[in-house]
């Protein structure tokens, strides 16, 4: 088990003023070591927000969230961001990159905090073979600026994949790209799933992405339903 969230609700305040509608409600999901798995639903339904709770970028207004086993509502700032760089990798629909830096020091930006010496040491050369995978070798030293789209979001599966993680959490990963990059960007975390044996969530509008997971869910009014599995 990576994640789980058990009966997790979520409902946001303006101006001190609770909204009526609960953005999430009584949901419970686990993502166990290699599952891939799809979230679609309306615009507004919440799954940006169950995927930054699933990332512990966010947390739930009641229920509960345990990454590894381990409730995580009464960690500090310190303990979320450790357990999480251990753990999860995230990709946006944005890439997000820093135009300032190339490459190879962006896919590598994760790696400045790690506390696990092997991983740290073998950065580099990791960062390498990830980026010969997703076809970007000779483009290590080039700025964001120089590169394509596809290219940048191809960037980000390596930076996503760089602290090897046990899940990859994708929100709208394809959102901005053209059909021939989304299409490949849609194969690449297909292929990844399969080979590193990393978990894998993916919010999308695309029907086609969305069917390279084994579990298609549908988030609306709330609630969570599985539509299709291969399982
Ligand atoms: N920080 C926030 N403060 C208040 N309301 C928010 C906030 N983030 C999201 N919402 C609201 O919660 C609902 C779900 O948003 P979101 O999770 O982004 O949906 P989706 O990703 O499915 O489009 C929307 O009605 C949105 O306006
Ligand atoms: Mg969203």
């Amino acid at each position: 088990m990576i994640v789980e969230l058990e009966k997790i609700s979520k409902f946001y305040t303006n101006n001190g003023l609770v909204s009526k509608r609960n953005v999430l409600n009584e949901i419970s999901l686990s993502i166990n070591d290699g599952d891939s798995l799809s979230i679609v639903g309306p615009s507004g339904s919440g799954k940006s927000t169950l995927l930054n709770i699933l990332g512990t970028l966010d947390l739930p207004t009641s229920g509960i969230v345990k990454i590894k086993g381990k409730e995580i509502q009464d960690f500090n700032e310190k303990q979320l961001a450790e357990i999480r760089n251990a753990n999860i990798g995230f990709i946006f629909q944005q890439h997000h990159l820093l135009p300032q830096f190339t490459l190879i020091e962006n896919v590598l930006v994760p790696t400045i905090p790690l506390k696990d010496k092997n991983l740290k040491n073998s950065a580099l050369e990791r960062a390498m073979s990830l980026l010969e995978s997703v076809g970007l070798a000779d483009k290590i030293h080039q700025h964001p600026g120089q590169l394509s789209g596809g290219e940048c979001q191809r960037a980000t599966v390596v930076r996503a994949l760089i602290n090897e993680p046990n899940l990859v959490l994708a929100d709208e990963p394809t959102g901005s790209l053209d059909q021939d990059s989304a299409e490949q960007m849609g194969e690449l975390l297909s292929n990844i799933n399969k080979k590193h044996n990393v978990a894998m969530v993916v919010v999308t509008h695309s029907l086609d992405l969305a069917k390279k997971m084994n579990a298609i869910f549908n988030l609306d009014h709330g609630k969570l339903e599985i539509i299709e599995s291969k399982k």
